[in-house]
């Protein structure tokens, strides 16, 4: 780990999952213990661990605690009771599809063959998709920063930082890349209503990693691209279709529209684990909706009326025609649609080392 990139939001030791309790950033830091698979599921549905990568590796470790409870309490017959908790573990959240990608990684290397240990095999896998997230965030990393050359300031939204993955992040993987290089852009970070991700977390996280991180309320970051303040938009993804569609964070759908008519690049990076090959186009993404709660108060303070009736959708869909690039571990494609995500699909990575 570099000066840039000290955060780890997911940890395992001492037989336990540790998360970094989000909800309690950036007033408190602490580590929430998971020790069986549904504190795991439970962990995800209620945002201790978010974004995408993040959420797959727990989820892949909450696959290791349920093959360890079931073992323990069936013998040879824990692959009898996996469907249960599996499928807990897949429904925690609906919209990032990494969770379901690394719930079914797991379950292919679980009943491949005979295992005899399956806890070990369980866990050896979940560690490896975690060392695996961080490799291909650093790998994303370095090709998202040659992209920025004659760039001093970026504007992201919510957070797909190191907090959102294994480490490194994604969007703000690129920002690191740069700051390892001896370039240290200017982060503009929305505060990322409702949830304020982009305030609590990116800011949080930037700060900590010593780069520099401005805060803006959701609704400056049109007036941001007019002013000419920032030469491109980096964020993150829960899922892409197959067409080049993506599915973020609430108000990336606006803030796409903002920078096409801007000419500001807008520039997608995600790893391949979350481009979805079985969805042709964005309007086939399940995309969450959350307590109104999240909404209407905050830390326990009302913000509307009594009865105020709301709506909380909590992603939208880019379309694929207002994506700049879109930066994954196996390389950039420019203008992404069928044929480019395809193609991204069928690369081997090691051509892009
Ligand atoms: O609701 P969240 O906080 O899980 O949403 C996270 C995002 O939308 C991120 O931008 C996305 O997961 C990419 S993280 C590398």
């Amino acid at each position: 780990m570099s000066n840039h990139d000290s955060v780890r939001p997911v940890e395992w030791s001492d037989d336990t999952l540790w998360l970094l309790d989000q909800r309690l950033l950036p007033a408190e830091e602490k580590r929430l213990a998971v020790r069986d698979v549904a504190a795991a599921a439970d962990a995800i549905r209620s945002m201790v661990v978010r974004g995408a990568p993040a959420i797959g590796i727990a989820a892949a470790y909450g696959v290791a605690l349920a093959v360890r409870e079931l073992h323990a309490r069936a013998g040879a017959g824990w692959r009898d009771a996996l469907d249960a908790p599996l499928a807990a573990l897949t429904e925690a959240r609906p919209t990032a599809v990494n969770l379901s990608w690394a719930v079914a990684r797991m379950r292919r290397r679980l009943l491949a063959s005979d295992v005899a240990q399956p806890f070990a095999v369980a866990l050896e896998e979940a560690r490896r998709i975690h060392a695996e997230d961080v490799r291909d965030n650093r790998r994303m990393g370095t090709l998202g920063a040659s992209l920025l050359t004659g760039t001093d300031s970026v504007l992201t939204h919510c957070n797909a930082g190191s907090l959102a993955t294994g480490g490194y992040g994604t969007a703000l993987g690129v920002v690191r890349a740069c700051a390892e290089a001896g370039r240290l852009l200017n982060v503009y970070a929305d505060e990322t209503r409702p949830w304020l991700q982009g305030a609590r977390l990116t800011a949080w996280e930037l700060q900590r990693d010593g780069i520099p991180v401005t805060l803006i309320c959701d609704a400056a970051a049109a007036s941001l691209m007019q002013r000419r303040r920032i030469q491109a938009v980096l964020v993150g993804a829960d899922r892409i279709a197959r067409n080049g569609d993506v599915a973020n964070k609430i108000g990336t759908y606006g803030l796409a529209i903002a920078a096409r008519h801007h000419r500001v690049p807008f520039i997608v990076v995600a790893p391949t684990s979350t481009i979805d090959p079985a969805v042709a186009c964005g309007a086939d993404i399940p995309l969450e909706e959350r307590p109104l709660d999240e909404l209407v108060a905050l830390a326990g303070h009302d913000l509307a009326p009594a009865g105020t009736a709301a709506w909380n959708p909590v992603f939208d869909v880019t379309p694929a025609a207002l994506v700049s690039a879109l930066v994954t571990e196996r390389g950039v494609c420019r203008a992404p649609d069928r044929a480019g995500v395809d193609a991204l699909l069928g690369r081997d990575v090691a051509a892009v080392t």
